[in-house]
């Protein structure tokens, strides 16, 4: 198997079902499936390829075989949205701290949930919920696409690189999900800060399909992006209305 299944369920401190895939279309399309037809309790699914990854904003997430973690954590949640909004900006910091504790590389989160390498995109996160006929919340899934070892990128994931080194999958999977666990009930603004790649730079952000050029200033206690504008204004930027680029 791709990933030694019994010490990363060894190594789980919380109580979830593992499915490992060697190829799916996608871990989170996957999760669905199984919270729509009834599966219960938390889930960890994991694939070792997936043939349709998806990424925010309608993308694709690039995930060839054999060369990345692809994973989606399913948790049960008490209905309320907010829950799944602080639930990414955690499991961005779960996925930087992972990385900082195995290697000696220097993991950075840009707003809101990806983790970069120096310039270079290594994760992508993409959370979803699941909700219930009265309009609550059911589950929550935390989809987590790390490259570790992928060689090239296609055109749209231009900014794609790896960790590229050699990293144990289930020491890296039990880390990450150890931590989504720890801090999903909050506590990670702190490191979320001192990690985020946009404060103090130039962007360009499109919302609404207008493009604006602001300056970081910083990241603010819901999660939103402080920013300063042309014009002298403060504004703040919540994740899933807008995208943002480094000027
Ligand atoms: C992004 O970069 O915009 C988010 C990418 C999220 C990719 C992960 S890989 C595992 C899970 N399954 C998916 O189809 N997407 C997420």
């Amino acid at each position: 198997m791709f990933i030694n299944g019994d010490s990363l369920k060894k190594a789980l401190k919380h109580d979830v079902r593992l499915l490992l895939y060697p190829v799916i279309d996608s871990t989170n399309t996957e999760a669905r499936r199984l919270v729509e037809s009834g599966a219960q309790g938390d889930l960890l699914l994991i694939a070792d390829g997936q043939t349709g990854g998806r990424g925010r904003h309608g993308k694709s997430f690039y995930s060839p075989k054999g060369t990345g973690l692809y994973m989606s954590l399913v948790l049960r949640r008490d209905g309320k949205a907010e829950t799944a909004q602080g639930i990414t900006c955690a499991a961005a910091v779960a996925v930087c701290r992972a990385i900082e504790e195995l290697t000696a590389l220097k993991p950075q989160i840009k707003w809101v949930n990806d983790v970069y390498i120096g310039d270079k995109k290594v994760c992508g996160i993409l959370c979803e919920t699941v909700g219930s006929p009265d309009g609550s919340i059911k589950a929550v899934i935390i989809g987590i696409g790390i490259n570790i070892k992928t060689p090239d990128f296609p055109e749209y994931a231009e900014i794609g690189g790896s960790l590229n080194l050699d990293i144990d999958r289930a020491e890296l999977a039990a880390a990450v999900i150890n931590g989504v666990y720890g801090l999903a009930g909050g506590g990670y603004m702190e490191y979320y800060r001192r990690h985020s790649m946009l404060t103090g730079k130039e962007i360009e952000f499109v919302k609404n399909g207008v493009s604006t050029h602001a300056k970081v200033v910083g990241i603010d206690s819901g999660g939103g992006l402080a920013v300063l504008l042309e014009d002298g204004s403060s504004a703040t930027l919540t994740s899933g209305e807008v995208s943002v680029r480094i000027r």
